[in-house]
């Protein structure tokens, strides 16, 4: 999808402001190398560097990955998709703020691809919108939609229930360490024009699809319909529900590692070569300073 870079950091700064103490879940230690997955503009990539980790931001839109180099220009970033990126290093985390959610074709593969990204004993640690996220706003965009005769609104997002994530995860061959599910009630304090504001800017497509002479009293009913819900003295508020877990890479179904070769007989062992001292931080003494190589467009 499109997004409107500009917008987004500056109306929604709640996405990076909520997303504090999700860092401190991470909790990314200098010289850990840590992947945060739709990064967006970078906001919380540059938080996560400020604690000394090596980041890359992935993101699978063009125009957010343009954006964040541009911004922190001293930080990596690379376009990928979530569903199938791999990658040609091991990462000690992968963290996710905000955007699990829009990556619903298959989340059982990104899960997937973010458990070959770790190395066993590496973390994944998110947050995304939960099951009954927005309920009043997409239920006022359903009503509309039916009241002007048109054919059911089809939703970009996956909002799934704690139980639904966590047997994901576990079937992935993760250990789950945390699940929170959460309200969050949420002021959409730069809308205006309160949930039609939030339609425009989170679910452009939608209007894209609809004749141009209906937007307007199209999102004015959406309005209409969520202020009961959602309209207050001091504005607008989303009825966000968050879903939050910290879960850690089994050891064991190691994927980069290839399938072995055609059984050919035994050779004789030579005796075993002396072994090099563990790297300080963890990482493989022999390990290449080389920039991963994403499999999706690394330069963007
Ligand atoms: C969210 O962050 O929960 C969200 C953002 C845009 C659309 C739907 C949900």
């Amino acid at each position: 999808m499109q997004w409107a870079v500009a917008t987004y950091d500056t109306a929604f700064g709640y996405v990076s402001a909520h997303g504090a103490p999700l860092l401190d879940l991470l909790d990314p230690q200098p010289d850990e190398r840590i992947i945060d997955l739709g990064c967006g503009t970078g906001t919380m990539t540059v938080e996560i560097a400020a604690r000394g980790a090596e980041v890359l931001g992935i993101d699978e839109s063009v125009e957010m990955v343009n954006a964040a180099r541009s911004e922190h220009p001293h930080l990596s970033f690379a376009v990928g998709d979530a569903h199938d990126f791999t990658i040609s290093e091991r990462y000690d985390a992968v963290f996710s703020n905000s955007a699990l959610h829009w990556m619903s074709r298959a989340p059982s593969a990104v899960i997937s691809s973010v458990h070959a990204a770790l190395r066993p004993g590496g973390r994944f640690v998110a947050e995304m919108g939960g099951a009954g996220n927005c309920a009043e706003l997409i239920a006022a965009v359903q009503t509309a939609w039916r009241v002007f005769g048109l054919p059911e609104p089809e939703l970009p997002w996956y909002f799934p229930t704690p139980a639904e994530y966590a047997a994901r995860l576990e079937e992935g061959g993760f250990v789950i360490r945390l699940m929170e599910y959460s309200d969050r009630p949420t002021r959409l304090a730069e809308c205006p024009d309160g949930a039609a504001d939030w339609v425009r800017l989170f679910a452009p497509e939608l209007i894209a699809e609809v004749p141009p002479e209906l937007a307007g009293p199209l999102l004015d009913r959406v309005n209409e319909l969520a202020a009961p819900a959602l309209r207050r003295e001091s504005g607008w508020m989303a009825d966000y529900v968050r879903l939050r877990f910290a879960a850690v890479r089994k050891p064991g179904g190691d994927e980069l590692v290839q399938p072995p070769a055609p059984q050919a007989p035994p050779a004789p062992q030579p005796p075993p070569a002396p072994q090099p001292p563990p790297a300080p931080h963890g990482h493989p003494a022999t390990q290449a300073p080389s920039a991963p190589h994403l499999s999706v467009s690394p330069e963007g």
